[in-house]
């Protein structure tokens, strides 16, 4: 197959396209238009379609002879176990949970919020909403209270499921307190909480309010799938937005089932049977996409691994997996690799495991820097394949589509569009730039099927958001160029987002946690460059006049309030006290230009500057903790 005459096709004839990768799903219905484009610029796909994603990622095996393959396996050094779950298993398990939600009147429509470790019932959840139509919106561990208040009042959930503790290398973090903290502090109350006790830390129940998982899950009458409209929310997953409230952006069942099924082939080439591992986090996009739905849609084996790539309990521990479950297809953020660079930089580990069944690495989350690639690729000795897309798309916007046809690698660059996204680079006034300059990505409408439909109850945010900037474009938020040949290079963010270990972050929400420090009279939080996490953020603030008290004591209360409202996952621990920040003469915080210094590299003063000697007081204070070196 050749790329070029899919990515051709799939431009020409997006309906007959997306109708033929359609065939991958099984539907109660189908569709009376592949795409619904009556609302601009509101598009819907499979409209009119019905369609279970449960049962097309669990049932539908069981049917056609997969009922003894392995569906899941959990792989927790963590905790010191493993258990293999086979499609057959996996399908009576959320039957059954999917029995316990129904008991407790959840049904189409109504949302879930999911606040879980790593394990296989977290999996089990999220399949068991969509077994019944319920839409699951699960929240990542690493988040505090506060945040987890801020989604469980946008996404109003009937019933939360959680855990009492997840486990962070070494530390057993009690998830209760959290929970119980965050229905406190929001306005709307779930009525129900169902709770998996982890023997490492078990969780008090409040009676009334909160349930024992296994003893629901004991008297529970298995639940079957119900049919649901392809335009039907599946899931609700917020990302940071530019504010410090964060975005729902909302996943249909129909498009989204045909895009996770195209792209495996497509994209990972895998097939069913094989094994492919995605070493993310349930709680992010990664996660949803190729932890959870993807591979089970495909019918392969999927793995939930409970660890880290260090640590658990050493830098051999992704190549253990790898081996010991004849992992075919990985996919990780480069962070994870620089994390194992840096512990074993000769990768002698690797000779330790038998890697003979694993074909590819794939990378995606943040840029992946060349050197990272280079040390991937040296030492796995198989292709190692950078993708770009965001939480807004579910799956890769650029890529090297092995399924299709493998293109060079050229390092630094994702490759070029995937089918479907018709993705330009365009100037302020929405005119295509020539290759090689940089401008605003954009991806011009319609996406393909996958993509985000809307916000969750607020079609306003996502018009202005995303496509206000030129009418019948979807703006990624990314800047970059593309060559003369369509590699695509992303280079930075256009807004206040940044990315700390794979993590997206809102420096803007972080500015309004320092905002509110009593002391704190003004501040600004820019992204500077990490050698393990890509990013940091660091606060810069300018206190009050006449505060007296120690810096030192300042900067301590600023990052655990950081730590406290959004949640230990932001990895805040750079602040410093300046005395001013550089501003433009109408008055905004020039956060481009201390980045730049920040980091390093070279930056014009900027002609509008209200007082360019500030920039040499920040350069000073950003030196004496290492940072602004040339
Ligand atoms: N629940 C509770 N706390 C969590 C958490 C969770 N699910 N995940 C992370 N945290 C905490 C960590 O314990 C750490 O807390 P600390 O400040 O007390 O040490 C903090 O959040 C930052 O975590 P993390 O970003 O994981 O940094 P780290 O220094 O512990 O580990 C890496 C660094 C590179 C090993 C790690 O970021 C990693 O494995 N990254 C893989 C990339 C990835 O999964 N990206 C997701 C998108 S693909
Ligand atoms: P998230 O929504 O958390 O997946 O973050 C998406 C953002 O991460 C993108 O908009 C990019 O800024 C960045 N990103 C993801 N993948 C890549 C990549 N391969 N190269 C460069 N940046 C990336």
């Amino acid at each position: 197959m050749s790329y070029e005459k899919e990515y051709a096709r799939s431009m020409e004839d997006p309906e007959g396209f997306w109708a033929e990768a359609a065939e991958g799903i099984d539907w109660y219905k189908p569709w009376d238009k592949v795409l619904d484009d009556s609302n601009k610029p509101f598009y819907r796909w499979f409209q009119g379609g019905e369609l279970n994603t449960c049962y097309n990622a669990v049932d539908r095996h069981v049917e056609n002879g997969r009922a003894e393959q392995a569906a899941l396996i959990y792989d927790s050094p963590v905790t010191n176990s493993k258990k293999t779950i086979t499609y057959g298993e996996l399908k009576e398990q959320v039957a059954t949970f999917a029995g316990v939600l129904a008991a407790q009147g959840v049904g189409k429509g109504d949302r879930v919020l999911i606040y879980m470790p790593m394990v296989s019932e977290t999996v089990v959840g999220m399949l068991a909403c969509a077994r019944i139509g319920a839409v699951h919106s699960v929240v990542f561990g690493g988040f505090a209270a506060k945040e987890l208040a801020t989604r469980i009042d946008d996404a109003k959930p009937k019933i939360v499921l959680s855990a009492s503790c997840g486990i962070e290398v070494k530390k057993i973090i009690s998830y209760k307190p959290l929970l119980d903290e965050a229905i406190n502090l929001s306005s709307h109350k779930p009525n129900h909480c169902v709770i998996l006790q982890r023997p490492q830390l078990v969780a008090e129940l409040q009676p009334g309010r909160d349930l024992d998982w296994d003893e629901a899950c004991a008297t529970a009458e298995p639940a079957d799938c119900v049919p649901v409209a392809a335009t039907d929310p599946l899931y609700i997953l917020y990302t940071s937005g530019t504010t410090g409230i964060p975005k729902g952006v909302v996943r249909d069942n129909g498009g989204h089932a045909v895009a996770m099924k195209w792209s495996m082939k497509n994209i990972y080439n895998v097939d069913p049977g094989e094994v492919y591992w995605a070493a993310s986090d349930v709680g992010w996009v990664v996660g949803h996409s190729y932890i959870v739905y993807a591979p089970l849609l495909h019918g392969c084996t999927t793995i939930v691994y409970e660890g880290k790539p260090v640590g658990t309990p050493d830098p051999g521990a992704f190549w253990r997996v790898i081996s010991e479950h004849d992992v075919s297809v990985m996919f990780t953020a480069p962070t994870a690799f620089r994390a194992i660079k840096r512990e074993d930089p000769e990768g002698k580990l690797i000779n330790d495991y038998d890697m003979s069944k694993f074909r590819t690495l794939f990378l995606a989350g943040e840029r992946c820097d060349p050197d990272t690639l280079h040390w991937a690729e040296d030492n796995l000795k198989v292709p190692v394949i950078d993708h770009w897309w965001q939480t807004e798309t579910a799956w890769g916007i650029a890529a090297n589509c092995m399924g299709i046809e493998q293109l060079p690698v050229r390092p630094g660059s994702p490759s070029k569009s995937v089918p479907g996204y018709d993705v330009r680079v365009l100037d302020s006034n929405g005119d295509d730039v020539a290759p090689g300059d940089i401008g605003s990505i954009m991806i011009k409408l319609p996406m393909p099927p996958g993509c985000l439909p809307t916000l969750w109850n607020n079609d306003e945010r996502y018009v202005e958001s995303y496509l206000s900037y030129h009418e019948g474009y979807y703006l990624t938020g990314d800047a970059g160029y593309k060559d003369e040949d369509g590699y695509l290079w992303i280079m930075s963010r256009i807004d206040d987002i940044i990315n700390v270990a794979g993590h997206r972050l809102s420096t803007g929400g972080m500015e309004e946690v320092l905002a509110n420090h009593p002391d704190v009279a003004e501040c600004a939080v820019i992204g500077v460059e990490d050698k393990l996490k890509g990013e940091l953020p660091l606060g810069m603030v300018v206190l009050k006049a006449g505060v007296d008290k120690a810096g030192d004591e300042i900067r301590a209360e600023c990052i655990s309030m950081v730590r406290e409202k959004i949640g230990p996952v932001a990895a805040f621990k750079l602040v410093i006290i300046v005395e001013r920040l550089p501003k433009t003469r109408s008055g905004k915080i020039l956060r481009g230009t201390m980045k730049k210094i920040a980091d390093g590299q070279d930056f014009k003063v900027p002609a509008t500057i209200d007082d360019p000697a500030i920039l040499s007081e920040i350069s000073d204070a950003l030196n004496s903790i290492g940072y602004a070196q040339t």
